[in-house]
């Protein structure tokens, strides 16, 4: 793996950049104090934007690490940050990296997360030197598995019982794409 860290992608439509502390009050009214968006995530509503003011301070620092990867996903049209795309693990000695997105439910349905994603495992295959991609959905978020197809990710199969989110535990939906499923 490449310590390349979180570096400025640009999509068709979007900046995908680094979060900044500023963000905060953005990101609260967007997406991160919404039932909706959090219902099959591992957090709650923040119900406070000094809750994600202390995420932000907790995720900037990190920026200085050469394995750390988060992107404020921003439309480049309005200059509006409407989501998040990130690594949430890595595993260097396979070169694995296990992917997490959300996004404000007033963007959903137009296809920016599967273009971000699509980005994203661009930059991780070519710029930080992956081998392998990995995405998980609870099996009753199908709209998440939507996602990680139309980006090219294959169907793995299906772990019973084997996640936990605010819906309690859950069966958890694996895909992926390996570096020689781009050759093929
Ligand atoms: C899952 C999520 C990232 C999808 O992003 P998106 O940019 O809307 O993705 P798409 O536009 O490609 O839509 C994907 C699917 O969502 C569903 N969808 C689209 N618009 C929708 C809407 N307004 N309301 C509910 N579902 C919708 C459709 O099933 C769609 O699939 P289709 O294109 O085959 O019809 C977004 O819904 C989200 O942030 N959800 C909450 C957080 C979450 O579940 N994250 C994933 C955890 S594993």
């Amino acid at each position: 793996m490449n310590k390349v860290g979180t570096r400025t992608i640009e999509t068709e439509r979007m900046i995908l950049r680094r979060f900044k502390i500023e963000d905060a009050q953005e990101m609260f009214d967007g997406w991160c104090n919404d039932p909706e968006v959090t219902r099959f995530l591992t957090w709650a509503p923040h119900g406070s934007v000094e809750v994600t003011k202390m995420l932000l301070n907790d995720w900037v620092p990190r920026y200085e690490n050469g394995d750390y990867f988060n992107w404020g996903m921003e439309l480049k049209e309005i200059g509006k940050l409407i989501g998040n795309i990130s690594v949430v693990q890595v595993r260097e000695d396979i070169g694995e990296a296990l992917i997490g997105y959300c996004m404000s439910r007033a963007y959903w349905g137009n296809g920016y997360m599967p273009e971000a994603l699509k980005a994203v495992m661009d930059y991780l295959f070519d710029v930080a030197g992956m081998n392998r991609v990995v995405a998980t959905h609870d099996v009753n978020n199908p709209k998440s598995g939507r996602v990680m197809d139309k980006a090219g990710m294959k169907y793995e199969g299906t772990l019973r019982q084997a996640s936990l989110n605010m819906q309690g535990i859950c069966d958890s939906v694996y895909h992926s794409m390996i570096r020689s499923d781009r050759e093929k």
